[in-house]
């Protein structure tokens, strides 16, 4: 497409100028960063970066990554929010193609759905990275940058083994995000590796799911099988859902599956309004829950232990990790992968990061004293 060649023409004249090799000439290039749908000021975006929503802080902190390093790197880039809709999502994509994106960054709404928006890219020439959530069931995806999912879901379930009460039968409480992200599955299948024996030797007893309790002695589930178990317990990443399946659980159960208790949440939103909903329960004496994110609320959640753990993936890495794709990308070279991911039609070459645990010990040494977060957010 046009613009591709004009971008690749600037980069190699700025190639000296800047770290990537990629930089604007002046500020008349630079359409800046609209975040939630707004109009860029003019002229060529080189790099579009798609959003799930602005309504969970997660992204938040990707998109102030995201203006930060593009920023910084003189790339002309604009982040837009899909509000949790894949026909945002999809309009969103067709803007950046309107702009003449060259290269398209996108964490998906819905994994199989954002098919047909990264395949309209795609025909117009763009490279497609998907951002944290793969995309599924489609080839016109290139590159995958992503955090180490299956050990975010261990950690997780680590985290309760290792902080669980004493004794054996102790309730168990399983939650999951929405059944339309790749990565609430790969979050599962980390944590179920790691609770079922504790689940088959009869350590845990599952309080809130049969399917899970039908597939105890099972060690590797399917796809299917976490399915019909995500589908019990998914929280479609709203803390709204995530309360009332808590309260309903709760309600359903007798005091025998209540006590001292623990719980996998699998993400920050959803073990915040999990934790509050069961302190409000007179027969739960005390639980261990797990988060995942290191949202600001959440930190303050176990700062004031009402939440047991969080899991920080820090953006910051992956937003550059995926700003420097686009930047080889740009330049005309292949960029550095580490594994690759099967999305159900091709092996997409990836780019993974670790992630660590936070807790109440570490908080402060990980996310202040590192100037992720500043001391006055943290309270
Ligand atoms: C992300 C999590 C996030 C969740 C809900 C997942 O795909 O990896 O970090 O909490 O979506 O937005």
């Amino acid at each position: 497409m046009k613009k591709k060649l004009l971008s690749l023409l600037l980069c190699g004249a700025m190639l000296t100028a800047t770290m990537f090799g990629c930089g604007k000439t002046d500020g008349s290039n630079d359409a800046g960063t609209a975040g939630g749908g707004e109009t860029a000021k003019s002229g060529d975006v080189q790099v579009g970066i798609v959003l799930p929503t602005k309504d969970e802080p997660r992204w938040l902190q990707d998109q102030k990554q995201f203006d930060k390093i593009l920023g910084d790197q003189g790339f002309t880039s604009k982040v837009l929010f899909s509000q949790g809709k894949s026909e945002t999502e999809k309009s969103n994509v067709e803007a950046l193609i309107e702009d003449g994106v060259d290269v398209l960054i996108i964490c998906a709404q819905d994994a199989a759905a954002a098919g047909a928006a990264v395949q309209e890219a795609k025909d117009a020439g763009i490279t497609v990275i998907c951002y944290d959530r793969l995309i599924t069931g489609t080839d016109a995806v290139d590159y995958y940058v992503t955090f180490d999912s299956v050990a975010v879901g261990k950690a997780q379930g680590q985290y309760l083994i290792d902080n669980k009460p004493e004794g054996s039968g102790i309730p168990l409480y399983l939650y999951a995000g929405a059944a339309t992200d790749n990565n609430a599955f790969l979050f599962f299948e980390g944590a179920w590796e790691v609770l079922q024996p504790y689940v088959a030797d009869g350590t845990f007893v599952i309080a809130n799911s049969d399917e899970a309790n039908k597939l105890a002695d099972k060690a590797e589930l399917t796809k299917d099988e976490q399915a019909k178990i995500i589908g019990q317990v998914t929280t479609d990443w709203d803390f709204n859902v995530a309360k009332s399946k808590a309260e309903a659980h709760l309600t359903a159960n007798d005091a025998s599956l209540k006590g001292d208790v623990v719980i996998l949440a699998p993400n920050d939103g959803t073990a915040r309004s999990i934790a509050d909903t069961f302190a409000a329960d007179a027969d739960v004496k005390s639980y261990v829950i797990t988060g995942q994110d290191a949202e600001v609320a959440s930190v303050n959640y176990i700062a004031n232990g009402k939440q047991s753990m969080t899991v920080f993936k820090n953006t910051s890495t992956l937003a550059a990790d995926s700003c420097a794709m686009a930047a080889a990308i740009l330049n005309n070279t292949t960029p550095e992968t580490v594994t690759t991911y099967n999305n159900g039609k091709k092996d997409v070459p990836a780019k993974q990061t670790d992630i660590t645990v936070v807790t109440q010990d570490n908080y402060k040494e990980v996310l202040i004293d590192s100037g992720y977060y500043t001391e006055d957010e943290i309270k």
